[in-house]
This record gives C-alpha cells, sequence and structure tokens, in this order.
C-alpha cells in the first residue's frame, strides 16, 4: 500500500478514538497493508523492561519482556532512536524471535521526548525497510503515542 493512504488510513482509526482496541487495530492495519511486514507488534516501557502488547504475525514471540540497552527493541528504547537493521544476521544486538526473520525496524513512541513504547517489525525479506518505512513509522508512532 502506498504510504500516504495507509497514514491517512491510521489517522481515521486513531481519530475515532471510540475503539478500546485502537493499538491492535493499527498493529493488524499495518501487518495487513504491507506484505514485507511479517510481524508487527507494540512493546511498552514498564520501568526498566519493555513488554509486549498488540501483536499480529504467524507465530507469538518468546521475547515478551526484554530489559532496555539489550537488543534491537531495548536499543531503541534507550537511545530513542529508530533502529533499521538491514540483515539481522550480522547484528550482535539481535534478539531472535522467528528463524525466518532477515530484517528488522524498531521506532519508538515517545511521550513529552520520552520513549513510552515502541512499534517493532520483522521482515522475512531482507533489508526490508527504507528510509520511507522509517519516516511512516515515525510518523505512525506520534499518532499512537496518545493511546499508549
Ligand atoms: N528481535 C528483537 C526482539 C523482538 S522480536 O523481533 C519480536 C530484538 O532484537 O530486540
Amino acid at each position: 500500500m502506498e504510504y500516504t493512504r495507509a497514514e491517512l488510513h491510521i489517522k481515521k482509526l486513531v481519530g475515532a478514538c471510540i475503539s478500546k482496541t485502537v493499538v491492535q487495530d493499527v498493529v493488524d492495519f499495518l501487518y495487513h497493508a504491507f506484505e514485507r511486514y511479517s510481524w508487527v507488534g507494540i512493546y511498552h516501557v514498564e520501568g526498566t523492561m519493555l513488554v509486549l502488547g498488540p501483536w499480529k504475525g504467524e507465530h507469538a514471540t518468546e521475547h515478551t519482556t526484554i530489559p532496555i540497552g539489550k537488543g534491537i527493541c531495548g536499543a531503541a528504547a534507550q537511545s530513542g532512536k529508530t533502529e533499521v537493521v538491514t540483515d539481522v544476521s550480522k547484528d550482535s544486538r539481535y534478539l531472535s524471535c522467528f528463524v525466518s526473520t532477515r530484517s528488522e525496524i524498531v521506532v519508538p513512541i515517545k511521550k513529552n521526548n520520552r520513549v513510552i513504547g515502541e512499534i517493532d517489525i520483522d521482515s522475512d525479506r531482507p533489508a526490508a525497510f527504507s528510509t520511507q518505512d522509517a519516516l511512516f513509522l515515525e510518523k505512525v508512532a506520534d499518532m499512537l503515542s496518545q493511546h499508549i
């Protein structure tokens, strides 16, 4: 799907705000709208840990809690910066969830400049995430920040 169309759709989902499942709705939408997004999940910051919230994918991950500072997820939570890993097999920080994963993007969700959660997306394709994905998902993270 084209990014602007996806952004508008998510704006509507989040703006409606009648649904208690808005975060899950956005996760489901991202998973279905972009074929290369093989697994989509939201982690919440709870103290020094990341705790898995809504997710969509073929399989559950064993990493339902991740210490901040560990893995790609923990690195993004610590730095507050988007992490794009083009080849997970070459990144020593990587915590493996699915054997099929080849690349990953993690986008922090911030409120008042503090990281309160993140969007984590795995892809079965190598180098699946472009600068456009990063910019798009940073907008999605902004839209979700009031709902985390
Ligand atoms: N690969 C992540 C762990 C989470 S799973 O991808 C769902 C990491 O390295 O932090």
